[in-house]
Formats: C-alpha cells, structure tokens, sequence
C-alpha cells in the first residue's frame, strides 16, 4: 500500500504529464478531485510562464473556485464549441480503462463536458488500478431529490446495498446540482455496462458513475 506521500507524488507526476498535452490557444476541460487540483495549479503556473491564452471548463463549482483563483481563464460549457482535451482524476479504472468516477460528487458535470471533449485524460495513483470495477470503490448515483428515499428498495432489490451519501454532519449530501448521490455496492457486479443502461432506465436516476 502507497504512503500518502507515495499517492500525492504519483498524482503529481501524473498532472505534470498531462501538462504534456496542453498546447497555445487550447479549450481545456478541468476535473474535479484531489488529483486534478495539481493539473489545475500546474496549468496556472505553465499560463503564466508561457503567456499562452487558454479557455478553461470547469466540471464543479469546486474546480471553477480553484481555477479562477489560480487565475485561469473559465468560460461556461455552452461558450464553448467543443473542449479539446479534458484532463480529470478518476476512483478506479480497470486494464480496459473502463472507470468509477464521482468520488468528489462531481460525476454529472464531469460527464458532461467528457462528452464534449476530443480527448478525455484520467489522471491517476497505481492503487486505482483493480481487476474488477468496485472491489476499491462504490458507484455514485446522482438522483432527484424528490422521492429518493423511493429508490432505496429498488437498488437493494438489484443487490447494490445502497447507501445516501452523508456529510459530516450527518444530513444528505447534495451536488453541485442540488441532487442527493446513493452509492452502490458493484462489486458482485460483472455487466457494468448492462447495470449502466438499466441504472439510467430508472425515473428520478440523473447520472451514474460508471465510465
Ligand atoms: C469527482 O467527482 C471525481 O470523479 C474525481 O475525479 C475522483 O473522485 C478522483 O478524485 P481524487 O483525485 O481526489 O482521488
């Protein structure tokens, strides 16, 4: 197992790397998390040391606060007419780079603008790495508010022992987008793609995790 220090210095090579991408005049697609923010801080300084003129989209309120302080450029998703490289951390990812995403609840908008995105790179430490999605981690579920509780015994049914997202304080987590997440215990799970379509066959389900 990583020190934290370990992890910390993984995602910072990580973020350097990605830096590699980046080129003048780009759109740039902001992830959210741990991870990203080094790709974030790296970006500003790289800006800054180059004079170059980006556009910035952030994926959480979280990752706009963090760019606009370093002194990134960010405009919204719809000022743009596509991203060309989207540069974000991930939970897990597997050998087929399949993924878990939505660790920081950020999950929506991240798929959001991965979707407007020409390349999408996941930043990542080793221990992401697993032989089977959600062995390490639970799928977020981004669901409405209204009725939630409603959905509790449908996942428990499909055997994904849900559980509402909590803050420390102990009420229900809420998203950028003011919805509650329910993670899911995927781990008996071996169609993730299959248990995707049916996730998002469900009323009152917004946006899963699955990637
Ligand atoms: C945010 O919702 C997530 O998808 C993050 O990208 C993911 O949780 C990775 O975060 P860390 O880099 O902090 O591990």
């Amino acid at each position: 197992m990583l020190s934290v220090e370990e992890k910390n210095e993984q995602k910072k090579v990580a973020a350097k790397e990605a830096l590699t991408y980046i080129e003048d005049g780009m759109v740039v697609g902001l992830g959210t998390g741990s991870t990203a923010a080094y790709f974030i801080e790296g970006l500003a300084n790289l800006v800054r040391k180059k004079g170059w003129q980006l556009t910035c989209v952030s994926t959480s309120i979280d990752a706009e606060k963090m760019a606009k302080t370093a002194g990134l450029h960010t405009v919204p998703i719809d000022k743009v007419e596509q991203i060309d490289v989207t540069v974000d951390g991930a939970d897990e990812f597997d050998g087929r780079l399949n993924g878990i995403k939505g660790g920081g609840a950020a999950l929506l908008f991240e798929k959001i603008v991965a979707l407007k995105s020409k390349q999408n790179i996941w930043i990542v430490d080793e221990e992401k790495k697993s032989v089977h999605l959600g062995t390490n981690f639970k799928l977020p579920v981004e669901v409405v508010r209204f009725g939630a509780p409603l959905l509790i015994p449908a996942f428990t049914q499909m055997g994904l022992k849900p559980a509402f997202r909590k803050q420390a304080n102990g009420e229900l987590f809420l998203t950028d987008s003011l919805h509650y997440i329910i993670d899911l215990d995927i781990s008996g799970i071996y169609d993730l793609k299959s248990l995707a379509t049916q996730l998002k066959s469900i009323t009152g389900v917004v946006e899963h995790g699955s990637s």
